[in-house]
């Protein structure tokens, strides 16, 4: 098995700071961040991009240290930090989560990597290495929870974007556009994680969902989304800054109204190269 730090998705700074447009996801964190972080807390937070999480917990009173895999997007964050009067409540650290160690245990942990089915991104292994590793026994973690959704699709521009005339090309998850694809089924939800679990073990997902066709088309992919409870009633959902991910199927299938479609949806979130679709 591969170790996550090849798995590692660094972000380049121009899309960390990108992400600061997503005022909506801003707002929920800052809420839950509000509501849990205290000034005697110590934070950690894993993955901070422009700065964003650990200048709103600073804000709080707590002291924050802010891991990142790409040492631009830390350059960054200090400077942001410094802009907001906190660069003495954080300490910077330029890490691989998994190369991480503490000198100090966290009250709270802050991991945001969410992304689509979380297959691209690296969460769930964040996440539970967090709390084996960085989280104080009564600590807490957001977000806490993810859900993963996912519903068979018909999406013409993406299964064709691998044949270019007389060429062809593999045909490997892309984000999509909601509106380029046609749903052919209802949403069904894929997994429930809880993010407070302690575990070393990489987790898998392995799920047979058995699709009721709504609309006669073409299958050519699932389409995969999620929704992540950060605390209390406080969730994120796609709306708040995130793409649908549309991963292929081997072929497309056709398919009738009214009729059954029995999928087989495997990975380990992640690991993109672990995901495997089949139609049974
Ligand atoms: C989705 S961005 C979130 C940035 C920021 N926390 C925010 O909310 O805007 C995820 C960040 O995690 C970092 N990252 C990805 N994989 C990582 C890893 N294995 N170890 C440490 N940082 C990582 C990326 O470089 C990126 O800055």
């Amino acid at each position: 098995m591969m170790s996550e730090k090849e798995y590692a998705t660094p972000f380049p700074i121009l899309q960390a700071a990108s992400l600061l447009s997503h005022r909506t996801r801003i707002q929920k964190f800052r809420q839950a961040i509000t509501k849990i972080v205290k000034s005697d807390h110590h934070v950690i937070e894993l993955g901070t991009g422009s700065g964003i999480l650990a200048i709103l917990a600073a804000r709080q009173g707590a002291r924050v240290t802010a891991i990142d895999a790409n040492a631009e997007s830390l350059k960054y964050a200090r400077a942001a930090a410094e802009r907001n009067g906190v660069a003495k409540k954080i300490e910077f650290i330029h890490s691989n989560f998994s190369d991480f160690e503490p000198e100090e245990k966290a009250d709270v942990v802050l991991c945001e990597m969410l992304s689509s089915v979380m297959l691209i991104e690296q969460q769930i292994p964040a996440s539970r290495y967090a709390v084996k590793h960085f989280l104080k026994p009564n600590g807490r973690i957001i977000p806490q929870e993810v859900k993963l959704f996912v519903i068979p699709v018909q999406n013409e521009i993406l299964w064709n974007r691998f044949n270019i005339e007389d060429l062809k090309f593999p045909r490997i998850p892309q984000t999509a556009e909601r509106e380029q694809s046609i749903d052919l089924a209802d949403l069904q939800e894929l997994e429930k994680i809880s993010l407070t679990k302690v575990s070393d073990q990489p987790m898998s997902i392995d799920k047979h969902l058995n699709f009721e066709i709504v609309q006669s088309g073409t299958v050519h992919g699932i389409l995969g989304m999620f929704e992540s409870k950060l605390y209390e009633d406080i969730t994120l959902t796609m709306d708040d800054g995130w793409r649908e991910l549309f991963m292929p199927l081997p072929e497309s299938v056709d398919v009738k109204a009214g009729t059954k479609l029995d999928v087989r949806v495997s990975f380990r979130p992640g690991e993109y190269d672990s995901l495997n679709i089949e139609i049974e």
